[in-house]
């Protein structure tokens, strides 16, 4: 009995010191009692792989603990928050605010990204300085306005005094220790596990064409996206087309094939805590301007407002306003959001075909000025274009059971 005592006495001292709210004391994980499959049934996406940890040996389990880490509050050095403070899985793992409160409920300088498929990504966060989900994972724990540790050696030093842990890393690794790498796996192994092509066009497309990416297909009418009612095709024929959204949003998970990054012409920054739109530039092909941000996935984004890295639209109508005659005439903004229509010779196809990341060109070959597009969305454009955002919603992600918060108190 001496022995079991002991470490619980400890375990006392440790989580009154550090959490304000003693009650967090009994708060354990309530997990399944068969650790439950965390690989996907979807194993790629129009040669899109999801990752190969997939293979790794103990997955499951290595994603399980996962789990339990991305929502525990001990992971911040108060015992304030936790990763799912700032990335709710009812909001397709973002937060409903424009800025999230850290540690110590000072602001983050930008809106918490929604998480769809993280496993996939070639850059994460808005700047796309982070390039490794691995390492990626485990900088907001140092992050001092996020979860505040000042090493994740102490980090370690914490999950060894909380007794639940003990099983979760030898059911993920063979042995009861955990260790920064240890930590980065799971974390990493439980965000690639968050494999989210369930929605409703997901499935249509999926029927439609089972092999290749063919919106073209769509809107020659060679394909037909059964399942989906008139205004979603709609929506869906306009994002490909007209409205030209998929120039960046393009391909499968509507992220430019996620290696796209773009200044789309925004006001000066509305929000004074957030920090200008400075691109760390180091990040993925770091050859994009410094005003330019990663081009979201648009999966899950009825549930993943407030909008734009600073979160500065409340509503998809706000982000439709900014598209159809809000975008500002910046010497950054990207030439595929300018009207090359009455442009001789340079025209709008060319830049679209040579692709992102160019020089921001602003001037046709006639010297002149191209000013930015305006799309000027009829009412009956903008619902159909905001039906087919909705039917990207996957309702079972966002409320799998796997991805759930295993502690009682949220
Ligand atoms: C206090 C709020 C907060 C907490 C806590 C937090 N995050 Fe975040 N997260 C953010 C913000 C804000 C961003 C966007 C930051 C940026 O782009 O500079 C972000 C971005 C990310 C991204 C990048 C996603 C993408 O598509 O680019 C990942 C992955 C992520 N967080 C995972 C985590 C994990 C794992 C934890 C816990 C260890 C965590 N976050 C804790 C606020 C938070
Ligand atoms: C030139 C490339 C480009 C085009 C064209 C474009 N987008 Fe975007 N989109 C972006 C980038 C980059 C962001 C992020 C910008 C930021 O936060 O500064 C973004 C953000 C968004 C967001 C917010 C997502 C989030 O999670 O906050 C939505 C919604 C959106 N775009 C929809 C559309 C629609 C609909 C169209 C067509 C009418 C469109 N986009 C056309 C590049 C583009």
């Amino acid at each position: 009995m001496k022995n079991v005592w002991i470490p619980c006495l400890l375990l006392f001292v440790l989580v009154a010191s550090c959490a304000k709210d003693e009650g967090r004391m009994m708060d354990q994980p309530t997990l399944p009692d068969v650790t439950p499959a965390y690989r996907s049934e979807t194993p790629q996406i129009f040669g899109i792989s999801f990752p190969s940890e997939f293979e790794a040996p103990r997955f499951d389990d290595r994603a399980q603990l996962g789990r339990v880490l991305f929502h525990d509050r001990m992971l911040s050095q108060n015992g304030a928050v936790s990763c799912n403070t700032c990335h709710l899985q009812s909001h397709g793992f973002a937060e409903p605010k424009a800025l999230s409160h850290g540690l110590r409920r000072e602001l983050t300088e930008r809106n918490a990204s929604h998480l769809a498929n993280p496993g996939i990504q070639l850059a994460y966060f808005w700047d796309g300085r982070a390039t490794d989900l691995t390492t990626q994972v485990t900088m907001p724990i140092e992050n001092h306005v996020e979860m505040g540790f000042r090493s994740l050696e102490s980090l370690v030093e914490r999950l060894d005094q909380l007794d639940y842990y003990a099983p979760l890393f030898t059911a993920a690794y063979g042995d009861p220790e955990p260790s920064v790498d240890r930590i980065q796996d799971a974390l990493s192994t439980f965000l690639s596990a968050m494999v989210t092509c369930g929605s409703k066009a997901d499935e249509a497309i999926a029927s439609a064409m089972p092999e290749f990416w063919d919106p073209w297909g769509v809107m020659d009418g060679s394909l037909t996206l059964d399942g989906l009612t008139a205004l979603e095709k709609r929506g869906f024929e306009l994002f490909h087309g007209e409205a030209q959204c998929a120039n960046c949003h393009g391909g499968p998970h509507f992220n430019g094939w996620g290696m796209d990054f773009a200044d789309i012409g925004l006001d000066a920054e509305p929000n004074e805590n957030a920090s200008t739109s400075v691109n760390a530039g180091g990040g993925f092909l770091g050859n994009w301007g410094p005003t330019a941000m990663k081009v979201p996935s648009l999966r899950n984004v009825s549930l993943t407002a407030p909008y734009m890295h600073d979160g500065r639209f409340a509503t998809l109508d706000q982000v439709l306003d900014h598209y159809s005659h809000g975008i500002q005439d910046v010497t950054t903004l990207d030439p595929r959001l300018r009207d090359w229509s009455g442009s001789p010779l340079l025209g709008g196809d060319i830049l679209i075909d040579v692709g992102p990341g160019l020089f921001p060109i602003s001037i046709g070959l006639d010297g002149n000025e191209v000013p930015p597009v305006q799309l000027n969305f009829t009412p009956e454009e903008r619902l159909a274009l905001k039906a087919f955002l909705h039917s990207l919603t996957d309702h079972a992600f966002v409320q799998d059971e796997r991805f759930s918060n295993p502690f009682t108190t949220p």
